[in-house]
């Protein structure tokens, strides 16, 4: 089925959906296989992907290279554009490179992170037909000022999440990212409002979630977040294919008379 950003927020209050990041054509089309409707080319490309420490390296013209692609590999799914650190610190900025999601990379939508203070840029967004998933709660872009900690443990905090999904939402986003929010306060958000919420370490009662792929796989060799399942443990299993490879190189055992033209 050809997913669009308007089927994906018809979708709301249905069954949970499982949703990934990918970064290139071969994960993205693993996504595709298994049939994820919404597949964001995350800033997380920095550092699963790249090797970087945080998200921060990210540029536009590296998530525009990787969106391309994951456009290709998935071509059935909504693909969402993830807007780099500083893409996005003015109006005109945001258009400019939201645009180019769209234009050159063939995206559906960008996600950008912020409430309150970024509804005016998401809404002249939206103005400009260029639908926005919003991204609050731990915004792993402002690290160095916020660090990476759990959102809504106080009154005040909760009241402040529930001024950013009511001003993200009232922008014109057609879902909201809800990252290291406590679980009952992501299911009150997410009964608080009628566009999807995608819980990233939120709890289940979401309307879906996200898991970088990176995580979900095994891909990597380091610890990954509380919240994040590995699924698989693709990495062992490819270094272990990689090691079998070179010892039959070594002893001849590879190529054989089956392997040679
Ligand atoms: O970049 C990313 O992977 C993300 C998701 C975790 C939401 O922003």
């Amino acid at each position: 089925m050809k997913w669009t950003v308007r089927k994906f927020r018809a979708a709301k209050g249905g069954e949970p959906m499982g949703l990934v990041t990918a970064y290139d054509f071969l994960t993205a089309r693993m996504a595709a296989r298994a049939g994820v409707p919404l597949v964001l080319v995350g800033d997380s490309l920095a550092t699963t992907a790249l090797g970087h420490a945080t998200t921060l390296p990210a540029t536009m013209d590296a998530m525009i290279h990787h969106a391309e692609a994951v456009r290709r590999g998935a071509p059935d799914a909504v693909v969402v554009g993830d807007m780099p650190f500083l893409s996005y610190a003015t109006v005109p900025d945001a258009l400019r490179n939201a645009g180019r999601f769209l234009r050159e990379a063939g995206c559906d939508a960008v996600k950008l992170e912020g409430g309150v203070s970024k509804a005016g840029t998401i809404r002249a967004l939206v103005e400009e037909g260029i639908p926005v998933q919003a991204h609050i709660g731990l915004q792993p872009q402002s690290v160095k000022s916020t660090g990476y900690a759990v959102r809504g443990r106080t009154p005040e905090d909760a009241a402040a999440l529930e001024a950013d999904i009511d001003a993200v939402t009232a922008a014109g986003a057609f879902s909201v990212v809800l990252e290291c929010v406590v679980p009952e306060l992501a299911a009150a958000l997410t009964k608080r409002v009628d566009v999807p919420t995608i819980g990233v370490g939120s709890g289940p009662d979401c309307d879906a979630q996200y898991l970088v792929l990176a995580d979900l796989l095994g891909l990597g060799d380091g610890p990954v977040p509380k919240f994040a399942k590995q699924y698989a443990r693709l990495a062992d299993e490819a270094a272990a294919a990689i090691s079998a490879y070179r010892a039959e190189v070594a002893s001849r055992a590879y190529p054989d008379a089956s392997f040679t033209y």
